[in-house]
């Protein structure tokens, strides 16, 4: 067996039993009912705090959910009223929590390697969860996006997933390329605008697209990303309803993918930027879905890093 994590700071190098380990756990947390009574005191007498650096509805949410639904303590730390907007040093603020015996901090920060910091540099035994760091990790959305798909298609070797638009930005697409390569998946593709993807230096894996509807063509799945704009620095994008002609999912382009394509976006949406309306509410969207198994995921994640 693969041995139990004591930090998640990226999936990248993960075995694969490891991923399918949390997998599996997070869908036993779906079924039968979220909060039964085995699951309730798992973590009881645990602390976890959520230091975001950075804003999130979801991540943050769902994180407060799942440790709360296993019992234990949630602190949300709050970046505004707290000493880091006074100056405080980031190893500082690291050990001043830590002398107050927390079991797990979830980080997520604008600086890519942050986690990986917080592991090195931590005093006391306390697990580091990554939350998204900059473009380089979001490992629980990767999961979280893994068990979606795997839901409903769980033969991983015949399928084919394309992700859309601002890849050379997205920590998304980063923990999803690696959780779905780790599973097998048959086919990934990149579709982006020349400026937003990333090289095969940074990113290797990968059939790259500039033409989405070459891309979508009998998809099984389709991830959109979101332009982030907050972490770009001088780039001339073309105007939004130019962008949206070309990379943005409609029904036209979605009836080009195979039938049945999963239709998934991390969230915050964009409509009519990245993706129409009536895409992201149809039949095929599997947004919903994705939030939800966002709670489930962060569950068994923290059961890994967590439980006695
Ligand atoms: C993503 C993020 O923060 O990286 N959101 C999320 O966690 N669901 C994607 C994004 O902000 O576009």
């Amino acid at each position: 067996m693969s041995p139990r994590l004591r930090h998640l700071t990226t999936l990248e190098n993960l075995p694969r039993e490891t991923i399918e380990r949390l997998l599996d756990r997070a869908n036993r947390c779906a079924t039968p009912a979220p909060t039964a009574p085995a699951q309730a005191d798992v973590l009881a007498g645990r602390t976890v705090l959520n230091l975001f650096f950075e804003p999130s509805t979801r991540t943050r949410t769902s994180f407060e959910l799942a440790a709360r639904r296993l019992g234990a303590d949630v602190v949300n730390f709050d970046i505004g009223l707290s000493s880091t907007s006074k100056g405080e040093e980031l190893f500082d603020t690291l050990h001043t929590l830590e002398a107050m015996h927390l079991d797990a901090i979830i980080v997520r920060h604008k600086q890519s390697g942050t986690p990986d910091e917080l592991v090195r540099h931590a005093m006391s035994g306390v697990s580091v969860i990554n939350a998204g760091d900059g473009n380089h990790a979001h490992p629980t959305q990767g999961l979280l996006d893994a068990l979606t798909i795997r839901q409903h298609r769980p033969d991983f070797e015949n399928l084919t997933v394309v992700i859309c638009g601002d890849i050379s930005h997205s920590r998304v697409a980063r923990s999803d390329i690696n959780a779905f390569t780790a599973l097998g998946m048959k086919e990934i593709r990149l579709c982006a605008p020349p400026e937003l993807m990333p090289g095969t230096n940074e990113v290797p894996q990968g059939r790259r697209f500039d033409d989405f509807d070459a891309a979508i063509e009998g998809a099984d799945a389709v991830l959109m990303l979101r332009l982030q704009k907050e972490r770009m620095a001088s780039i001339e994008l073309p105007d939004e309803a130019a962008y949206f002609a070309r990379y943005g999912l409609d029904r036209r382009r979605l009836a080009l993918a195979a039938k049945g394509c999963l239709v998934m976006h991390p969230g915050p949406i964009n409509r009519g930027i990245e993706i129409a309306s009536d895409v992201a509410d149809g039949a095929q969207s599997r947004i919903l879905e994705q939030v939800g198994n966002g709670v489930f995921v962060r569950m068994a994640v923290l059961n890994e890093v967590l439980a006695r």
